[in-house]
């Protein structure tokens, strides 16, 4: 029954978003005797600390203590999978930004000031800086890996087309609103609890214990929710909560540390950039039989969480086509840069844009319609529908999907349109583009996908829910809210989530995946449900009915024509002394998937859907505007339109400044100058399209998810793949050649890319 399920109930915390009052950590009351941190950076991209006097620092007017890589009682390492992020640079350093040491004072300014006090020698080394560096010098985080089906080679030499090049794409800082903070507070006998703004609250009580010499049980870790986070915060946010816990811990004080915007862009990891070779071969129709792609990502100086995101661009260069034989290779770049991270989409985005690309130069060599060549190479019916690590597509909806976005978005006579136009004027040009998404879901390392929740009722009715996830602005709460509220007939103000902990919901995964409402919602309605037929079992002895009978609606429990209030059952369950508190539980079913050759079912389902952007660009400047986009996606059962409507908005225009206007920029030294606002250029309002047209395409779930969705939170990003396509279209309306167009497609690529086929044509002239 689901009278709240489904319905645009606003997001929980709404009105305190609007009003200016939602308690972000750095709104949190101040405790009494309160010190902030400073994280003092390296100057270097790559040195030996030969030698560290932090004795100005420790003297300085107003601070309390300083801690270094010696000072640090149990681990300093807070790699979230694997060991390579030190708390504070141990002597090597390894990127321009590295934390080297912390220092807690009364005052912010006071602790900056004595910061600049340290004297540090250093023995510069020669930095790895680039992909193509790191290549050269065969210099990695981690082993490569392969993925092979069929026999892509043989099948390369017999294609009756075949084209190779290369593409790369830029990296992407989060821009989060809210900045890495957290608050840590002693208490007594050596405990502490930690306030971050994470992802992870698990890993962050885990690494704090660890880094602090403690068991897990002596630190607590509260979120209340995230100003954004992105994945930005799933791995990231444990270097500022460890350094607040740690100077908590040696100072017996509170300790805050909050990262100003440009210390947070140069301190913390970002989306991997990657650089893609790519091999394949074709018939004439465009039909792909054979692909050899190669990747490089610059992963920084530790693996952080690049094991995972490399297999997930591997597991999403099909994206939605067909590939026989293909071959996936995949090198995971040791640079000496910050360590990239989790970043929306988690790898797959990168793995979307070079299968995107190829469909893309197959159709310009062949001249096709890019569309046409697209849907040739769907999914189909098998044997065509099983994908390069074996497994089945089952609900392939990708067809059906893009023909229904094709007829509403009008993209048959729209492409005559720009034809038409850019016909008819000489600077200004127009481009139109329709890509596919097919997002897996699940965590590919498959422990990861379980959780756990508490739900509590009270005698007046009222319910108290907690349950391991975090809440970005994603709406997460409000979803699991609203299918506690359903369980019980309730109306959703019966229903109340707080603030995260690892006191009420122990050994979490992070949220992220996407799969937060699927894991969290499944173990909180698996809870409510425990709870529910303990009542059920009280109304069944009352109204002398079976227990199967008993209905929860409207705030009524009914059966045998009967009924009662909720609050009237509750309170004679507690009278029958019968506990209305229940844990929940819930695990992925049915994942099955072998690491060591990427073969099996690594995700539980598959999110769909599609776009088509339009836009308009000025071939003397390289200025462009995204002027429509048309969206079709699929949520399955949509637990929320207006929330899940939001999050397509929210990501389609984040991948949209991924792939066009952010650009992040090194210098010969290796320091990151795009750490601003004023020279890191994220969309802004005026940057969403003028005629923005997102509609749900109506499904379910095949899988037995909670209430038959489909998680939401990251597949929407490479809808924007769209943006970058319709660039290269309009870019191909002038002169001819190769479309020399990579990402990010900033006005500066755009003209450089026009010059570029322009020339060519002035070549053939001169030729003639
Ligand atoms: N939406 C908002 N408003 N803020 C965020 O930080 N993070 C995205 C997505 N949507 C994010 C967001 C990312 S990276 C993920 S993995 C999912 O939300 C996580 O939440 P979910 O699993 O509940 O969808
Ligand atoms: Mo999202 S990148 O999985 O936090």
């Amino acid at each position: 029954m689901s009278a709240v399920v489904g319905t645009s109930a606003v997001h929980d915390s709404a009105h305190l978003h609007v009003c200016g009052t939602a308690r972000y950590l750095d709104d949190l009351p101040e405790p009494a005797g309160l010190l902030h941190a400073f994280i003092a950076l390296s100057p270097h991209a790559h040195a030996r600390i030969s030698a560290m006097d932090l004795s100005a620092v420790a003297t300085a007017p107003g601070v309390v203590a300083v801690m270094a890589a010696a000072d640090v009682p149990g681990v300093n390492d807070v790699g979230p999978a694997m060991p390579g992020d030190p708390i504070f640079a141990p002597g090597l350093v390894e990127y321009h930004g590295q934390s080297i040491f912390a220092v807690a004072a009364g005052s912010i300014g006071a602790a900056r000031r004595a910061a600049a006090l340290a004297k540090i020698e250093y023995e510069l080394l020669q930095p790895i800086l680039t992909i193509d560096d790191a290549m050269a010098q065969q210099a990695f985080v981690l082993p490569s890996k392969t993925l092979r089906r069929g026999n892509p080679e043989a099948a390369l030499a017999a294609a009756p087309h075949r084209l190779s090049g290369r593409l790369a794409m830029g990296g992407q800082e989060h821009f989060y609103l809210e900045g890495q903070a957290a608050l840590a507070v002693p208490g007594e006998d050596g405990d502490i609890v930690v306030h971050g703004s994470t992802q992870h609250p698990t890993e962050v009580q885990h690494l704090t214990a660890r880094a602090l010499g403690l068991s897990d049980h002596a630190v607590v870790c509260q979120t209340r929710r995230m100003g954004g986070a992105f994945g930005g915060k799933e791995s990231q946010a444990s270097l500022v909560a460890v350094i607040a816990a740690l100077l908590a811990q040696r100072t017996g004080r509170p300790v805050k540390l909050r990262l100003d915007r440009d210390d947070d862009m140069i301190l913390t990891g970002k989306r991997h950039d990657f650089r893609v070779l790519y091999d394949v071969g074709f018939d004439g129709e465009g039909v792909v039989s054979a692909i050899s792609f190669d990747f490089a990502s610059r992963c920084g100086m530790s693996p952080d969480l690049s094991a995972a995101i490399n297999d997930r661009a591997m597991f999403h260069a099909d994206n939605a086509y067909f590939l026989e034989h293909a071959l996936i290779v995949s090198h995971r770049c040791k640079t000496h840069t910050v360590s990239n991270t989790a970043f929306r989409g988690f790898g797959g985005p990168q793995g979307m844009v070079a299968i995107e690309h190829v469909m893309d130069a197959i159709a310009r060599h062949l001249d096709l319609e890019p569309l046409l060549v697209r849907q040739r190479n769907f999914y189909g019916a098998a044997p065509r529908n099983v994908t390069p690590y074996g497994m089945r597509v089952e609900d392939n909806i990708t067809s059906a999907l893009v023909a229904k976005l094709a007829e509403t978005a009008d993209y048959a006579t729209r492409r005559a349109d720009v034809s038409a136009f850019n016909a008819a004027h000489l600077w200004r040009k127009r481009g139109i583009a329709l890509t596919p998404v097919k997002f897996g879901i699940s965590f590919t390392l498959t422990q990861m996908n379980q959780a756990g929740a508490l739900v509590h009722v009270y005698t007046d009715g009222s319910v108290l829910l907690n349950h391991g996830g975090t809440e970005m602005g994603q709406g997460l709460n409000t979803k699991v809210a609203m299918i506690v509220a359903d369980v019980f007939g309730l109306s959703l103000a019966r229903v109340k989530i707080t603030a995260t902990t690892t006191e009420k919901v122990p050994n979490t995964s992070p949220t992220a995946a996407s799969s937060g409402s699927d894991l969290n919602g499944r173990a909180a309605q698996v809870a409510a449900e425990t709870i529910r037929d303990r009542l059920a079992g009280v109304a069944s002895a009352d109204f002398g009915v079976p227990a199967e009978q008993i209905r929860f609606m409207d705030g009524l429990v009914s059966g045998g024509g009967k009924s009662q209030s909720f609050v009237e059952i509750v309170r004679s369950a507690y009278r029958q002394r019968l506990s209305l508190s229940s844990t929940g539980f819930y695990r992925t079913p049915g994942l099955a998937y072998d690491a060591e050759t990427m073969t099996g079912r690594p995700f539980f389902y598959f999110a769909y859907g599609a776009a088509v952007s339009e836009v308009e660009i000025d071939t003397l400047t390289g200025e462009y505007r995204l002027t429509r986009v048309d969206i079709l996606h699929d949520c399955g059962r949509s637990l929320n339109p207006a929330i899940d409507i939001g999050q397509i908005e929210g990501g389609f225009v984040q991948g949209a400044g991924w792939l066009t206007t952010e650009e992040l920029w090194w210098d010969e030294r290796g320091r990151l100058r795009t750490h601003a606002p004023s020279t890191y250029k994220i969309p802004a309002c005026g940057d969403v399209p003028a005629d923005f047209r997102v509609a749900l395409y109506h499904n379910e779930n095949v899988e037995e998810t909670v209430h038959r969705a489909k998680a939401v939170g990251e597949p929407p990003l490479m809808l924007a793949i769209s943006v970058l396509h319709a660039l290269r279209d309009a870019v191909a309306s002038v002169g001819s050649g190769p479309v020399a167009l990579d990402a990010p497609a900033t006005p500066e690529r755009v003209l450089m890319a026009i010059e570029s086929r322009r020339s060519q044509v002035a070549l053939a002239e001169a030729a003639e």
